[in-house]
Formats: structure tokens, sequence, C-alpha cells
């Protein structure tokens, strides 16, 4: 994307990492053509680090209930957060007590700030979040999105969106009796799970299935989808639109740029 140099990419995870994996994987094998510059985690025991260090990426940890814990404290919050700015953008949490809300956002604020500055020196293009289960205010959105047409921030949901948003994608497909599951490939907004849709992949859900079965099919979607979008970002082909005043994702013929 840059003239000859390959496009870097940061990745944040929670816990055991099989997307990164994937990631990985598919870089390893020629089959996606970035480099992985960094693998974050809120988790200091995430078993995505261990995958990271293993492939000799380098890692950190921004420990957020070490940042929850100072913010009770009294911890100085970042000199550029404005709470006003940040409230007025979030949808996560629409028509909450102001206090609650505050609370919320400047929390946050304190971990994102540390974060953004773990994430600095590494100068990625494109945040990948694999599994990443800590919601993203737009104090860290807006640092990242500085181009409107063109979001830097990729998450996996384990549903079919717009239908269950939240953290238990496959059980709530499962627990509705859908008969067809799949995953999300989105970019980040200020809602929850409600950005620009990438990429989709599906499952049929058998009578048989138990709930393993579902998030079993499920994962190997999601392991061949989330390379596949990341390799359509890396080749610029993924095009922001407004549509009928909803904002979509236009994937371009290769090298149409
Ligand atoms: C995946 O199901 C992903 O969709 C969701 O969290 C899970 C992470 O799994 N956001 P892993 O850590 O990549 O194995």
């Amino acid at each position: 994307m840059k003239g000859n140099s390959k496009m870097k990419i940061g990745v944040l995870v929670s816990g055991g990492g099989s997307n990164l994996q994937a990631i990985m994987d598919a870089v390893a094998v020629g089959a996606l053509d970035v480099e992985i510059a960094c693998v974050g985690s809120d988790n200091p025991d995430a078993k995505g680090l261990e995958r990271a260090e293993k492939a000799g990426i380098p890692t950190f940890v921004t420990d957020y209930s070490a940042f929850f814990a100072r913010w009770k404290e009294g911890a100085a919050l970042p000199e550029d957060f404005s709470l006003e700015t940040v409230a007025s953008r979030q949808s996560l949490m629409k028509g909450s007590d102001p206090d609650i809300l505050k609370a919320f956002l400047e929390k946050r604020a304190l971990a994102e700030a540390a974060l953004l500055a773990a994430l600095a020196p590494y100068k990625i293009d494109l945040l990948v979040l694999a599994g990443f289960m800590r919601v993203l205010t737009p104090y860290f959105i807006d640092a990242l999105n500085t181009d409107s047409n063109r979001p830097r921030i990729m998450n996996i949901h384990p549903a079919l969106l717009p239908a269950f948003p939240g953290t238990d994608g496959y059980g709530d497909t499962f627990r509705y009796g859908c008969k067809v599951g799949g995953c999300t490939v989105h970019f980040v907004d200020y809602g929850e799970d409600s950005g620009p849709i990438i990429g989709q992949s599906c499952f049929p859900i058998e009578s048989s299935d138990d709930l393993d079965a579902v998030k079993k099919k499920g994962l190997a979607e999601e392991w061949r989808l989330f390379p596949d979008c990341i390799g359509l970002y890396a080749e610029d082909r993924l095009n922001v639109v407004e549509r009928q005043g909803t904002r979509v994702v236009e994937i371009l013929p290769p090298a149409a740029r």
C-alpha cells in the first residue's frame, strides 16, 4: 500500500488468540502480505501473547484493571481528553446516568491513553481486534481514525451482524434457535459492533449441534474470513461510502486503484 513497504498491523487480543494464530499462519505461508508489528492485550495472562512471543512478535500489556484502580485513586486524566466531546460522540451507553457515563468514559480514557502510547512506536496502518473484549470509546477511535474515508480499526464478531451484537454472539445465535450462524468482520465505529461490514461468512446449524459445535463451526469460518478481510485492506480494496444514510463498505476489484 505505501510504495513497496508492507502494511503494518497491530493486533489486540484478550484470550486464546486463535484468530491471531490464523493471521500469523496466513502471513507465514504468504497468503497475507502484511507485517504484524505488535500484539497487545488488556489481559496479562492472554494465551495470545504467548503465541505472538513464540513467533518473535513484540508484545505489550495494557492492564485495564490497573487503570480503573488508578481512576478510583483520582489519577489525572489525559490532557487531550474532553469528557464533553467524547460523551457527545459515543453511542455505547445512550441515555445512561451522566455520572455513570462519566466514570465509564474517564476510566477508559486512562486505559486507552496507555494503549495508544503502547501502540505509537509501531506506527501501524491498521489495528486488528482479534477477540479483544474491551469496547473502545471515541477518545481512542478518533486518535486512530484521522481520515474518515479510511477507518483504521477492524474487528471480528461471532454473529451475523446486525443480529446479536455484544459479547456472546454464538451463544445468542444458538439460544435464539437460528438455523444459520456466522461471523462478521467490520470497521469499528462509536457503537457496539455497529460499524461498516467488510465481510461475513455463515454456516448451517443442525438440530444435533450443541453450543460447542456452533462455536467450533464459527471459529473455523473466522480463521478464514479475518485474514481475507485484512488482505483486502492491505490491497486498498475497501471503499467506505454512504448509501442511503448508512456508511457501507464497497469491495473493489483487484488493482482497481
Ligand atoms: C472469537 O469468537 C471472536 O469472534 C470474538 O472472540 C473470540 C476470540 O477467539 N470476538 P480467539 O481469542 O481468537 O480464539
